[in-house]
């Protein structure tokens, strides 16, 4: 549904990330959901939902050209226009198993939401999330809270060093559930884990099934990511 949302915070968390809360209309907003969010660009923007209170959204994004320079210079006060909540989001009956969330990046934001309703339901996490160095690193606080949390950085200077597929290795768990950028997710798509859910981040046009224009490579055809997804079993999509 669409809605004009009024921007309660909007600031700076890591480097050229951005932390943004909105109050939208009383509604269930699942965990891996996203909202289309209207900048100064022509399409809008799919940001994930990282977290949920009450009817309060937050959103986590990283500042990489003109729209999302519009949305960072946004102030409280401000209204924003959304369409949302939109896609399928995580799976979360997983009572009696062991999930690990695998976030890259700015595919970390939708874990920590999932992650906080799986804790709900008394399920079992543990967290690796991949950042490129100590400054880009946001939420490590929010995330141990929730459990086990394990930090890598590519260059080496906060966690371990490398890729968050070296951890992964060594975990053991029944569910992967992971959101982050395409070399990532393809590498924790062939991982030892049995069940594995992944979350894929495209360009969008309408965010509504309708374009096109967010398809993606399937056996046998094509999904689209708004509708279909974001949220895929690792071998409905073919990366
Ligand atoms: Fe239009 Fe997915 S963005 S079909």
């Amino acid at each position: 549904m669409r809605q004009l949302a009024t921007i309660l915070s909007n600031r700076l968390i890591a480097t050229a990330t951005m932390e943004m809360k909105i109050e939208i209309a009383p509604q269930a907003v699942a965990p891996g959901t996203f909202f289309h969010v209207k900048t100064s660009e022509l399409l809008r923007r799919p940001l994930s939902v990282a977290n949920v209170e009450d009817n309060v959204v937050t959103f986590l994004y990283k500042v990489i050209g003109s729209g999302t320079a519009d949305l960072a210079a946004r102030r409280t006060g401000d209204v924003l226009d959304v369409l949302g909540p939109l896609g399928n989001g995580f799976p979360l009956e997983q009572t009696g198993k062991r999930v690990v969330l695998v976030g890259g990046g700015i595919g970390v934001p939708p874990l920590y939401y999932t992650r906080r309703l799986l804790a709900a339901r008394g399920i079992e996490t543990v967290a690796i999330l991949g950042f490129d160095t100590k400054t880009s690193i946001f939420y490590e606080d929010a995330f141990r809270e929730l459990g086990e949390t394990i930090i890598t950085t590519v260059d080496g200077t906060y966690g371990e060093m490398g890729f968050v597929t070296g951890p992964l290795a060594r975990v053991d768990a029944d569910v992967l559930f992971s959101c982050g950028p395409e070399p990532m997710l393809k590498a924790v798509a062939a991982s030892h884990i049995e069940e594995r859910y992944i979350s894929i981040e495209n360009r969008m046009g309408c965010g509504i099934g309708a374009c096109f224009a967010c398809v993606c490579e399937a056996p046998g055809g094509y999904v689209k990511v708004c509708s279909d997804g974001p949220v895929f079993r690792a071998e409905e999509v073919t990366l």
